[in-house]
């Protein structure tokens, strides 16, 4: 969703932000712009297409400054066009702005009482006139962005110049993430780290509340009411590179692939031969579990899935009973918080609006702890949890989450058996023979992805297909969830994911010979009734791609595709057969020609509710 950058420098910094502002394009968007003060006017330029577009225009008309902001939009209020599209500008003032001012249209009835005009649909120029509006009885521009930030609800993050303060970046967050960068002698601002990091790798992360005035060698953080914040700086812990698609076609390809190491990564110095290390959640302690009862999980889309194997793994492997909300409900429906309870919210981002609004939600409502299972460090979700488990996906840039799913799943399986320890609810034997299999998990993840070509083939028999529905039982059922999902996303093809024995309460209407049904059968203890299933589906006609185990191989027909896969341990299943629908779903997007990394209407990181 719509990214920031801004930066104040000693040297021309269009070129720095346009780069930043590629760098967010992965965060989906539907225009963009850019604003620099040059011989103290603006120069303002905007696209309803590509960076590249907006790249292009300011080599042809030129636009150079010390001092500049630009943005990605992804529309809330008003269409995407040139007008809605930001920078705006009132005065001597120039905003970006991400989030949503939920009392904009009470303010703007005042503004336009006072006889401010606005130009645009958007909450964002309302916020800027009335900063605008406050400066005339403000001494300085930070007592006006004061006074207005104290007046909006909502959520923003923005960064703001002023035409007759020509080194200085002013910067607020609420409820939408924000980073200043550290240079020498330049300081720079945005969405998020990946943006700056050709320029820097010192971080200052803004808390919520707080705003910054950002000059060439200072940057001031105080609060709302105008007090300061001492604020200590970090390194990134990633490179400039990890937003490189290498050799690769996409982002989402190349995603897909690394899931090898990023499985590895993930594990690296977390095994010990019958326990997970204690240090692998930050913040735990040996005892932190001891008395637990309950468990609530809370996240969207893809994170959500990961929640539901979360469920059966946590009750098989703990015995504790774990409730799956997505994030959207729980935080409007009145939840029963049970005694000694666990609230655990999933994220790759750590920034998604609905799931943090939870996790503040459930902050109030009773839980003894809050654990965010992240591939974000230093993200919202990451700072206010009493506990983390950093997936260490690294940088995920394709839309449709792939690696981030895959760590997610194993770092549930890794809390699972911690939470099991401490429970005392597995012998150390079974830990030990889990461990063992989890060890083979990065391996095993390459025997699935030599699988690539015999998916290809598949998908160019099923790319022109309309509807699709994706079946799974017991913990294979949130994966065709996710297969559904996936092919969705980025395909467009209107895919469905059902529990397999749900199938004759409904569903199976729709069966007929159009009707492409994917099943994801490994080799388990559900086997013989997810073949009844298969039946039902034969017996009306309905052509069958079945995903399943080398050890159990179904047989094929005219109606039947088996794609049969390496065997693997039955914990480990829920994993690695993610992997060829992860897989059918990317072929099929790129046969029908689609944006697959930035897949129309959606965002990576879904900042607004
Ligand atoms: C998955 O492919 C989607 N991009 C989406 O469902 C995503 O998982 C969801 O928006 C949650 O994001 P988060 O993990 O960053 O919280």
């Amino acid at each position: 969703m719509c990214g920031i950058v801004g930066a104040t420098a000693q040297r021309n910094v269009a070129p720095i932000i346009l780069t930043g502002l590629s760098r967010l394009e992965y965060r989906g968007y539907d225009s963009a712009g850019i604003c620099t003060l040059e011989n103290d006017e603006f120069n303002c330029l905007k696209t309803t297409s590509k960076v590249a577009t907006l790249i292009n225009k300011v080599k042809e008309r030129g636009c150079k400054g010390f001092l500049g902001i630009a943005h990605t939009r992804w529309a809330t209020h008003g269409i995407p066009s040139e007008t809605n599209a930001h920078p705006h500008i009132c005065g001597n003032l120039a905003l970006v702005h991400n989030g949503i001012i939920e009392n904009f249209k009470e303010l703007k009835a005042k503004l336009q009482e006072k006889g401010y005009v606005f130009k645009s649909e958007t909450d964002t120029e309302v916020l800027l006139c009335l900063i605008h509006y406050h400066q005339q009885d403000s001494n300085s521009l930070k007592e006006a962005l004061l006074k207005a930030l104290n007046e909006v609800t909502g959520s923003y993050a923005i960064a703001l110049i002023n035409k007759s303060e020509p080194g200085v970046l002013y910067t607020a967050r609420s409820g939408s993430p924000l980073v200043i960068g550290l240079g020498i002698g330049e300081n720079f601002v945005a969405s998020d780290v990946l943006a700056l990091l050709p320029v820097t790798r010192r971080f200052i992360y803004l808390d919520e509340q707080e705003v910054a005035i950002v000059t060439t060698d200072k940057i001031d953080v105080c609060g709302l009411d105008g007090k300061e914040h001492i604020k200590k700086a970090q390194d990134a812990d990633l490179d400039a590179e990890s937003i490189s698609k290498g050799s690769f076609d996409h982002f989402m390809q190349k995603e897909i692939f690394e899931q090898p190491s990023s499985l590895r990564n993930t594990l690296t110095e977390r095994l010990d031969d019958d326990s997970v290390r204690l240090e692998t959640v930050i913040g735990l302690k040996k005892d932190s579990f001891k008395d637990l009862q309950n468990i609530q999980i809370v996240a969207c889309g893809t994170s959500f899935h990961a929640g539901l194997v979360g469920k059966y793994w946590f009750e098989e492997l703990t015995h504790i009973p774990c409730n799956v909300d997505i994030a959207s409900e729980y935080r409007y429906r009145h939840a029963v918080v049970g005694n000694n309870s666990l609230f655990i919210t999933i994220s790759q981002s750590g920034e998604t609006a609905d799931t943090l609004a939870s996790l503040r939600l459930a902050k109030t409502q009773g839980y003894k702890n809050s654990l965010c299972i992240c591939n974000v460090n230093g993200s919202s979700l990451v700072r206010e949890s009493d506990f983390t488990l950093l997936t260490r996906a690294g940088a995920e840039i394709g839309v449709a989450s792939t690696k981030a799913f895959t760590t997610q799943l194993l770092s549930l399986l890794m809390l699972a058996l911690i939470i099991a320890e401490q429970k005392g609810s597995l012998t150390a034997q079974k830990r030990h023979e889990l461990i063992e299999s989890i060890r083979q998990l990065p391996s095993l993840c390459e025997k699935f992805l030599s699988k690539d070509k015999d998916i290809l083939a598949l998908a160019s028999e099923f790319a022109d297909k309309h509807h699709c529905l994706f079946l799974g039982r017991g913990v294979m059922y949130p994966i065709a969830l996710e297969g559904a999902l996936k092919l969705k996303e980025i395909s467009y093809i209107h895919a469905e994911g059902y529990a397999a024995g749900e199938l004759k309460h409904g569903p199976i209407a729709l069966i007929d010979r159009n009707m492409p049904v994917v099943v994801v059968a490994p080799d388990n203890a559900l086997m013989g009734k997810l073949v009844s299933n298969i039946e039902e589906v034969r017996a009306r006609g309905g052509k069958l791609y079945i995903f399943n185990s080398e050890e159990h191989v179904l047989k094929a027909d005219t109606q039947t595709k088996v794609i049969s896969l390496s065997d693997c341990p039955e914990i480990l299943q829920p994993i690695l057969f993610t992997i060829p629908l992860q897989l059918l779903a990317y072929h099929c997007a790129v046969i029908n020609g689609t944006d697959v990394d930035q897949p129309r209407n959606l965002a990576k990181s879904v900042t607004v509710e």
